[in-house]
């Protein structure tokens, strides 16, 4: 049932008694179909106060309108528009379409089925701790109001030492701003460190959100090739001369390769004689199921006294789910006026009762414990995707992303399009993507591959949904049969 706010009712005072001009105005207000049909109306007592008029005229105007078929009256509950409306009002100024409801074609959502990538088990998200947390907040009546555009201090000071301890994050909590999810700490970063046509480096394959964030700040795309194992290459680096470079350097997005200590200090040194600012993206660096993950590029420039701009960016998207968009970003001292211009021009604060709860659920240890259950629940998945892929595609697929994060890379050299495989799994509402997502425009190939994301499949469904890949593989591999390859 549908309240009717009164909004901007009022008596038009020319046309005759009040009863009369207030009747007009309500039918007008039903007919022209701006108080839809069986919403219930203002009571008598709160109408007469609004506008003003006694109790007596609004009952009067009410009593109208019922016996004129416009409202009706439901004993001991109040009065509501009517379902059917007198005919000979309908033409009044709208046809009768217009008391239609606009027919809005229900979206299914399908970006979380079964193996969309960059999805964390949503089942598993701990609901009733953060509930709680997020309730309690609203208790704390100073921060309704405005708040710090750079962050809840409870929420820097404790994500400072979470960063420290489990990333060896050089920072202090004046040097943290707390972002809307990794998004926008990464067109914060872009912006702050580029001007229009500056050039800066992204992965290739690599984040596609990133591409549209240098595609928004009419900034130009240098490619820094990544190969499957190998990762980058670091030899490309000599060639540009870019203002930034954008990197994925614990898990590379969406190959999988890390950067290893003696690849990240020459990085470093790269940027430091370069004058390059190093925007890295730590996105999911808390599930490593194979070694122990490097030291950020960040910490690593602190520990070797490399001076060089690096922002660094991490999110809650993963540990905790995509939906709650809070992220946060470690900038250097001196460019901190900057990014706090950005932020405020493009945002403003970040909402308070969400650090404010993430700040509690840091501090009480849950965080911890749930990464750590997490990582269990992930790697096993992981494994367990390992095998089903083993059984189903034997030498057919390749893996080739390392046992990290919450997706796997494959590759195969058969005549099996990649973009046609995607659309076929579809149809079993399954979502896989094609590499040529993640990749620039002419990126040439001499394989396909596809992103499997597990973290927001059930680990018993696996083996169920990749003989379903298995059984769309070898349909489109029976209809390439006499066809070239691709
Ligand atoms: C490389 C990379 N960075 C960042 C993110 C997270 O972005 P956000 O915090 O905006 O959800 C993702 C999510 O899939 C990602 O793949």
């Amino acid at each position: 049932m549908i309240l009717i706010d009164t909004g901007d009712l009022t008596l038009c005072h020319h046309q005759g008694s009040r009863q009369q001009s207030l009747f007009i105005a309500i039918r007008d207000k039903i007919t022209q179909g701006y108080w839809p049909k069986n919403s219930k109306l203002p009571s008598t007592r709160h109408l007469a106060q609004i506008l003003d008029v006694s109790r007596n005229t609004i009952i009067a105007t009410y009593d109208q309108l019922v016996a004129e078929g416009y409202i009706r009256s439901q004993a001991g509950s109040g009065f509501y528009v009517a379902a059917t409306l007198p005919d000979h009002y309908l033409t009044t100024t709208r046809s009768e379409d217009s008391f239609k409801q606009p027919t809005i074609k229900q979206q299914i959502n399908t970006t979380n089925n079964a193996f969309a990538p960059g999805v964390p088990d949503l089942v598993a998200f701990p609901r009733k701790k953060w509930q709680r947390l997020y309730q309690q907040q609203f208790d704390r009546t100073q921060f309704l109001g405005c708040n710090d555009l750079q962050g809840e201090w409870e929420f820097r000071e404790v994500l400072t030492h979470y960063l420290k301890t489990s990333r060896s994050v050089d920072v202090t909590a004046d040097r943290i701003i707390s972002t809307s999810g990794a998004q926008q700490a990464l067109i914060m970063a872009i912006m702050a460190s580029t001007q229009p046509n500056d050039i800066v480096l992204v992965e290739n394959p690599g984040y596609a959100q990133m591409r549209k964030v240098v595609n928004l700040c009419n900034v130009k795309i240098a490619q820094l090739s990544v190969t499957p194992f190998d990762g980058i290459n670091l030899q490309q680096l000599s060639k540009t001369k870019a203002k930034a470079i954008y990197i994925t350097p614990s898990n590379q997005y969406p190959l999988g390769t890390t950067l290893n200590i003696s690849q990240r200090i020459q990085l470093l040194k790269w940027a430091s004689q370069h004058n390059v600012t190093i925007i890295e993206d730590d996105y999911d660096s808390e599930f490593q199921y194979a070694h122990r993950p490097y030291p950020s590029l960040q910490g690593l420039a602190a520990q070797t006294n490399i001076k060089v701009n690096i922002i660094y960016i991490g999110t809650f998207s993963k540990v905790m789910c995509n939906s709650i968009r809070l992220g946060y970003m470690v900038v250097p001292q001196a460019l901190l006026p900057r990014y706090l211009e950005i932020k405020d021009a493009l945002s403003g604060e970040t909402q308070a009762q969400l650090q404010l709860a993430m700040a509690e659920f840091i501090h009480d240890g849950h965080l911890l414990r749930h990464i750590r259950k997490m990582r269990r629940l992930y790697q096993a998945k992981h494994q367990q995707m390992l095998q089903s892929i083993k059984d189903g595609f034997g030498q057919q697929w390749e893996v080739i992303s390392q046992a990290a994060g919450l997706h796997i890379t494959v590759r195969w050299h058969q005549n099996v399009c990649e973009k046609q495989f995607c659309e076929e799994a579809f149809k079993h509402n399954i979502i896989v993507r094609p590499l040529s997502y993640y990749e620039l425009p002419n990126t040439i190939r001499n394989w396909q591959g596809i992103v499997l994301g597990f973290g927001n499949t059930s680990i018993d469904d696996i083996p169920v949904l990749i003989d379903n890949l298995k059984t769309c593989f070898n349909h489109l591999l029976t209809e390439n049969r006499h066809d070239e390859y691709f």
